[in-house]
Parts: structure tokens; C-alpha cells; sequence
């Protein structure tokens, strides 16, 4: 009897490992150093140009005496950097994934890749301390929310952790809240955000994304197996303000900080949101992809998802056609991408009578 429980966890664990991704897993000295010290010498790495290389050693930047919060060998970008192509690493047992690669990535994940920010150009990606300077274009969030935040993550990403970003910043400028080693948060990918004024208690919040988290991060796709992020997405009319707690949409954690790019009219000033039919006046999220007209020929409940333009739903556990939702990740990578305004595909290429295929094509069928 023993023996069969276990096939049958063994078995539940790999029909539902396509659904979650797991806390961290692997040998302790992967990850912290107990003193920060190994014969006498730093063990922790900083500085810019650290990263996991094709021998699976974090080289790069400098051996620092300065020790890590949580006893961590390196910060988040160090360990989710890699000096090879590769964007998910095994270290000893460990899968770590790779959010920015010194060398163009093979197959970015997800959220794109920071590679493109640092060598192609401001434009390609969120500029994230540590990673890239400050946008030399942009000196604040293009549709900026209202909220005060003066001088915060809602200006900038690529300040160093301080008075102004809660000693945050950088990637935890989204990533606010982490938990290695928690299943148990219903956070995806750490989507949390800090809480609103008076803030309280930040951490128990109800400010976080929900939804279905691909087991690696996208690395590999097939929409005929399901196997790809499920996003959540909401038809509810929404403004600035607790959006992001009351609909946990990744649309409303996107304005959060670009908030006049979302909303209904006038939010928060004349001429602000997107309207709330057509004809719009910026482009819609978190309205349903219509059934009919030329959206009809676009069907994701299966194998012709597109992870190229993908849609969020109403419940990201039981997708169906009438819940399928336009979001900010329909068009955008969060992290960076090899077009600019960290797009999902080359927008020269959207054209009117060209019969091409792809990206905005995918919703707008026939305006090709
Ligand atoms: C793959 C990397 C990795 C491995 C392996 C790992 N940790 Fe961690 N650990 C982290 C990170 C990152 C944090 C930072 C805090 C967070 O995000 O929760 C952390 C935080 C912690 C914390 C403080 C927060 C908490 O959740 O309690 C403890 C204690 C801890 N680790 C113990 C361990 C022990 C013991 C092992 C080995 C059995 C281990 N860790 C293995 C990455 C790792
Ligand atoms: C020492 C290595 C290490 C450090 C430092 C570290 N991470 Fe991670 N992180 C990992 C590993 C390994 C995973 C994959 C865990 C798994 O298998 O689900 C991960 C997963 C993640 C994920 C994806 C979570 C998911 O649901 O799939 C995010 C987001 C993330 N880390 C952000 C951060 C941020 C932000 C920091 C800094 C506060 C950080 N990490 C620091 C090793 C690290
Ligand atoms: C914590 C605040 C914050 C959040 C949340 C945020 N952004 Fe941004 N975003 C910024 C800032 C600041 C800039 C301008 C500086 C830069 O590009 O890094 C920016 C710039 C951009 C740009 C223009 C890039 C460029 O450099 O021209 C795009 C596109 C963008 N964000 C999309 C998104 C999407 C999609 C999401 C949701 C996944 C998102 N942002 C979430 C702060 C944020
Ligand atoms: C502008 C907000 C933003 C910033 C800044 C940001 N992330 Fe993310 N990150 C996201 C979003 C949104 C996702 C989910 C992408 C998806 O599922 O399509 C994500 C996903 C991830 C993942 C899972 C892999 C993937 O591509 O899905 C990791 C790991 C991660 N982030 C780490 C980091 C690290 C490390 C940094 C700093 C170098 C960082 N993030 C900065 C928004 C951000
Ligand atoms: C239908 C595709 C699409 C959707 C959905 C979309 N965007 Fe964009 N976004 C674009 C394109 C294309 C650009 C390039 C400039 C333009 O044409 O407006 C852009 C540009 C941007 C910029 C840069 C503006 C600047 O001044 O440089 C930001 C920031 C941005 N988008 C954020 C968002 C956010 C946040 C959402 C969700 C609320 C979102 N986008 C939804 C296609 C989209
Ligand atoms: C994920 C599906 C999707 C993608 C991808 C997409 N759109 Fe849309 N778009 C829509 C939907 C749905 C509407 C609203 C239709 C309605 O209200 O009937 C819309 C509305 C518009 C409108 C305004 C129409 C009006 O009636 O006011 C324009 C213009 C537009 N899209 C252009 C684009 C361009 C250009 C791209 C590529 C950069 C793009 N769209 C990508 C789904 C999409």
C-alpha cells in the first residue's frame, strides 16, 4: 500500500507540477553563506557583471566583505544573471531562472529579458538598478498614477534601495515582496504590491496578481497541451485607487504605476484612461476580447493561444472564449524585449494590406 501512495503523489505531483511553480529546492550552499567567509576569503558577490557561468559558478563583479540580508551568496540581479545564452541554470540540483544574460538570450522567458535594455537601448526594456542607469528619456512612468510617491519607484527603477523606494527599488520595485521558500502565498511570480496607505500590515495585503504559473517560465511552450501561463484578467470597470487589491489582474499591477494608460474616462484628469467602449481613446485592457467581428477568429482556449499576443481571463483556472480578457502583457514584456517599448513583436511589420500574420493581427484578423 506504501508503495502505491507514493506512485500516486509521484503521479499527482507531475500532472500538477504544469500548475504551480514550487518554492526553491537544493543544497543550502547554493544560495547563503553562513559567514561570508571560505578559507578565510568573502564568499559573497556584487557589484555589476555577476552571474551564473557554463560550469554552473557565480563569477563576475567582485568578492565582497559585505555581507547579504538572508545570508545570500548575491542579490537578485546577481542570481538571476548568467554569463551564458542559457535562461535557466542548474546548480546543484538547483533550477535557478535567468532574467538577464550578458550574451543575447537563446529563449528569453516570460517577462522578456533585461539584456536588450543594456545593449540596444534605453527604449527596450524597465531600467532596473543594478542592471541599467536612469532612462535617459524618460525621467518619470509614462502615464504616471496620481498618488504622491514623489521621487519613488513610480519615477524611477534604477535608484539605488532608500528613504525614497521603502530600501527597495530595483527589481523589487514589482517584486516588493519575495518568498523563496513559501508555496503557500497565492502571489504570482511575486507580484506583490506595498499595500496602500496607511499601509498596516503591507505583507498580508490583498494587493497581489493571481493566477496559473507555467512550471519554466515559459521555456518551453505548447498551447495544444496547455502548457503556458494562465493570467488573470477582469471585466470590471476600474480606476485608479485598490484596483489591484479588488481584481488582482496583472493589468491593474501595471497601473499601479502607469495609471492613466488604464481607466475609465477622465481618470484621473480630463483626457486620462481609455473610455469604456468604442470608440476608445487609448488602446483597452481588461475588457473581454469580443466574440464576434474580426475577433471571433481568434480563439486561445486551446491550441491557438498565442504566446506571441496572449489574453488573461476571468479565471485563470477554468479559461473560456467569453472570458478572455486583453491585458498590458497582451503587447508588452515587463522586463525588457529585443524591440523597443518592450514590445512582443517588431511593430514596422504591423502593416495594412501586407498579409502578414502575428502580433496585432492576432486579435485584429483582418486588417491585414
Ligand atoms: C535556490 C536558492 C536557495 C536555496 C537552495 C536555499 N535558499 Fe534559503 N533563501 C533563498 C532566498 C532568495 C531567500 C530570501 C528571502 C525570501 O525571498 O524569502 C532565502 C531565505 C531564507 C531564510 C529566511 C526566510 C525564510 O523563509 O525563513 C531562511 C531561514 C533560509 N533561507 C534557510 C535555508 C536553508 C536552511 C536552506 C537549505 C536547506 C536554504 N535556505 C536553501 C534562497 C535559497
Ligand atoms: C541565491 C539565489 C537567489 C536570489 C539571491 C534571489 N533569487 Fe529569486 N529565485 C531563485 C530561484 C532558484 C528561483 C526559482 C524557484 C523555483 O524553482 O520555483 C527564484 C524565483 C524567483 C521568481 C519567480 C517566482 C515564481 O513564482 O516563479 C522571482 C519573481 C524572483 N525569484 C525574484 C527575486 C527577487 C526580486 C530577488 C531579490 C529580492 C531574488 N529573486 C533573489 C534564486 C534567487
Ligand atoms: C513600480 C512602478 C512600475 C510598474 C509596476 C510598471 N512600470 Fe513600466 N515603467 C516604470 C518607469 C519608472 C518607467 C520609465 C523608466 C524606464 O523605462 O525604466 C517605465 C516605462 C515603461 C515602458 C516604456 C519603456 C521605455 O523605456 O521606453 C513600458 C512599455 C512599460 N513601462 C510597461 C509596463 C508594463 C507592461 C507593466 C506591467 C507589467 C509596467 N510597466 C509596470 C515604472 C513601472
Ligand atoms: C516592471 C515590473 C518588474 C520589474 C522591475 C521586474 N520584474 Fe520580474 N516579473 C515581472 C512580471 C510582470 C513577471 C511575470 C511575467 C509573465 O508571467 O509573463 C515577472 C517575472 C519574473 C520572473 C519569472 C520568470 C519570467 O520571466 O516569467 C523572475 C525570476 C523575475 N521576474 C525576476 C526579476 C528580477 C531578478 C528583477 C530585477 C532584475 C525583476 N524581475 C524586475 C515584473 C517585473
Ligand atoms: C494593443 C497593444 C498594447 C497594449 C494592450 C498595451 N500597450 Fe503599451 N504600447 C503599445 C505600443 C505599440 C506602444 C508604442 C507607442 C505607441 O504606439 O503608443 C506602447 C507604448 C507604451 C509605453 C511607452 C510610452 C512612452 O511614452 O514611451 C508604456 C509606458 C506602455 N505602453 C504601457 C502600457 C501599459 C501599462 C499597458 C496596460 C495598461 C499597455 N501599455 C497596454 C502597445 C500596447
Ligand atoms: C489581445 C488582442 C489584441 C491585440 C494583440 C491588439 N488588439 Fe487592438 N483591440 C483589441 C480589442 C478587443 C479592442 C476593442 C474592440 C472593441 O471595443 O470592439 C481593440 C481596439 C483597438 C483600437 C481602437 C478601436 C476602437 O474601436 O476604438 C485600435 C486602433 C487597435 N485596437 C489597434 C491595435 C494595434 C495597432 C495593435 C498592435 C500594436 C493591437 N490593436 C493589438 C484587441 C487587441
Amino acid at each position: 500500500m506504501k508503495g502505491l501512495q507514493f506512485f500516486i503523489i509521484f503521479i499527482f505531483t507531475i500532472v500538477f507540477s504544469g500548475y504551480a511553480r514550487g518554492a526553491v529546492t537544493g543544497q543550502c550552499s547554493v544560495c547563503h553563506t553562513m559567514h561570508n567567509s571560505q578559507a578565510g576569503t568573502a564568499v559573497a558577490r556584487g557589484g555589476s557583471g555577476v552571474g551564473w557561468d557554463a560550469s554552473g559558478n557565480l563569477t563576475g563583479g567582485s568578492l565582497t566583505s559585505t555581507p547579504n540580508d538572508y545570508l545570500l551568496i548575491t542579490n537578485c540581479v546577481g542570481c538571476h544573471s548568467s554569463t551564458t545564452a542559457s535562461t535557466i541554470v542548474n546548480v546543484s540540483g538547483v533550477t535557478i531562472p535567468i532574467v538577464y544574460n550578458s550574451v543575447p538570450p537563446t529563449t528569453p522567458l516570460a517577462g522578456g529579458n533585461f539584456y536588450w535594455v543594456v545593449n540596444s537601448g534605453d527604449a527596450y526594456g524597465h531600467n532596473v538598478y543594478g542592471i541599467a542607469g536612469a532612462d535617459a528619456t524618460l525621467t518619470t512612468a509614462p502615464g504616471r498614477n496620481i498618488f504622491g510617491c514623489a521621487n519613488s519607484c513610480h519615477d524611477t527603477l534604477a535608484d539605488p534601495p532608500g528613504a525614497n523606494n521603502e530600501q527597495r527599488g530595483g527589481c523589487q520595485g514589482c517584486h516588493v515582496f519575495t518568498a523563496h521558500h513559501d508555496d503557500s502565498k497565492p502571489w504570482y511570480r511575486f507580484l506583490k504590491g506595498h499595500g496602500q496607505p496607511p499601509f498596516g500590515d503591507p505583507l498580508n495585503y490583498a494587493d497581489y496578481v493571481v493566477g496559473v504559473e507555467d512550471s519554466d517560465w515559459e521555456a518551453t511552450t505548447d498551447p495544444t497541451t496547455g502548457d503556458h501561463n494562465y493570467y488573470k484578467g477582469t471585466t470590471a470597470q476600474y480606476s485608479e485607487g485598490n484596483a489591484l487589491a479588488n481584481y488582482k489582474s496583472i493589468t491593474a499591477f501595471c497601473q499601479g504605476c502607469h495609471g492613466v494608460f488604464h481607466g475609465t474616462p477622465d481618470d484621473p484628469s480630463p483626457g486620462d484612461g481609455m473610455g469604456t467602449s468604442s470608440p476608445w481613446i487609448r488602446h483597452p485592457t481588461d475588457i473581454a476580447l469580443p466574440t464576434t467581428g474580426e475577433y471571433s477568429a481568434y480563439d486561445p482556449t486551446g491550441a491557438g493561444y498565442s504566446t506571441e499576443a496572449p489574453v488573461a481571463w476571468v479565471d485563470p483556472s477554468n479559461p473560456t472564449r467569453a472570458e478572455a480578457i486583453v491585458m498590458c502583457l497582451s503587447c508588452h514584456r515587463p522586463h525588457g524585449s529585443d524591440q523597443p517599448d518592450m514590445l512582443r513583436w517588431d511593430y514596422t511589420q504591423m502593416i495594412v494590406g501586407s498579409g502578414n500574420t502575428g502580433g496585432c493581427f492576432t486579435c485584429h484578423t483582418t486588417k491585414n
